[in-house]
């Protein structure tokens, strides 16, 4: 029936090591459905989160567990559960035996474990080291594009989505000589044929993944709303706000991050550039909301 999923025996994604395996049953708005299961003497651990709201539950299914908390020895067995909310610090337990928890959590974690996701990370590393002014660039791009995000209407999920993919949205550009990359001359339209195909390769190597979702948006980092962009010159209506999101963050660090010994002056003229291209190249609501994010963190004094 539409809208009813079934997976017998079987999971989204796992992934595995010695001591642990976990396995994604099920996601949506936020919230993860995990399924650990955990060698006998290894532990489980619990972090506090930085999100005060975040909330994981976890119920035992099968084996047995020990632990410490507030100096009272406690032993769980299949049927019991717990929750952690606002932990003050780690909390341990060890398997007795051979345990299958199953964790319920608001805060996404699958995919940092994930090790596809791990994968694609080294190919964005690669790159970034092929290309000497990158060093770092997609997580300020994740970190700047989730607090735009947080500023605008988006769902938990797309949040997450958008999150994974500005942390991947160049990988792509593996494909690309590193002589185009670093080339200070103005490219030649060959080469720069072949820097534009990196949003098509990245998401590429996304659709071979269980973050298949993602894809569209790295598809789309360079398109700009009056259908300037490429790779298919597409026009606002038709790009992703998660796209449009990493477009303005991208070009932002693009433009301050290259010349970091003068990066407050240049972190003014990037904003008065994309200020002066909003509504042309990048979406008024995403640049607006940004322009919030980089006054709160005072890169900018606010207008
Ligand atoms: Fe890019
Ligand atoms: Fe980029």
């Amino acid at each position: 029936m539409n809208g009813f999923s079934f997976l017998k025996n079987s999971s989204l994604e796992s992934v595995k090591n010695d001591s642990t395996s976990i396995a994604l049953l099920g996601h949506g708005d936020g919230v993860e459905v995990m399924k650990q299961k955990i060698a006998p003497g290894k532990l489980l651990v619990l972090f506090p989160s930085d999100n005060a709201d975040a909330t994981e539950f976890y119920y035992i299914i099968d084996g047995c567990i020990t632990g410490e908390v507030d100096s009272e020895d406690l032993e769980m067995k299949a049927g019991d559960f717990f929750s952690a909310k606002g932990l003050e610090g780690t909390v341990q337990f060890r398997a007795k035996t051979e345990v299958t928890v199953l964790i319920v959590t608001t805060e996404p974690l699958f995919h940092y474990l994930s090790n596809e996701i791990a994968e694609l990370r080294k190919v964005g590393e690669q790159v970034e080291q092929k290309d000497r002014y990158t060093y770092n660039h997609s997580s300020r791009v994740a970190n700047y594009a989730v607090k735009t995000a947080a500023k605008m209407t988006l769902a938990k999920e797309e949040v997450k989505s958008l999150m994974i993919a500005a942390i991947l949205h160049d990988i792509g550009k593996i494909n690309v000589p590193e002589e185009v990359l670093n080339k200070v001359e103005k490219l030649t339209d060959e080469e720069f044929g072949l820097l534009k195909r990196h949003p098509i390769d990245g998401a590429d190597m996304v659709r071979k993944t269980a973050y298949a979702h993602i894809a569209p948006i790295i598809e789309q980092h360079h398109e700009r709303i009056n259908g300037s962009g490429y790779p298919f010159g597409l026009e606002s209506g038709d790009i992703l706000t998660e796209a449009k999101i990493i477009g303005v963050c991208d070009t932002f660090d693009a433009m301050t991050e290259d010349r970091s010994y003068r990066k407050a002056d240049s972190a003014e003229a990037a904003v008065e550039e994309i200020r002066r291209l909003r509504g042309i190249l990048y979406d008024p609501e995403v640049v607006d909301a940004f322009m919030e994010v980089l006054s709160e963190e005072g890169r900018i004094r606010s207008s």
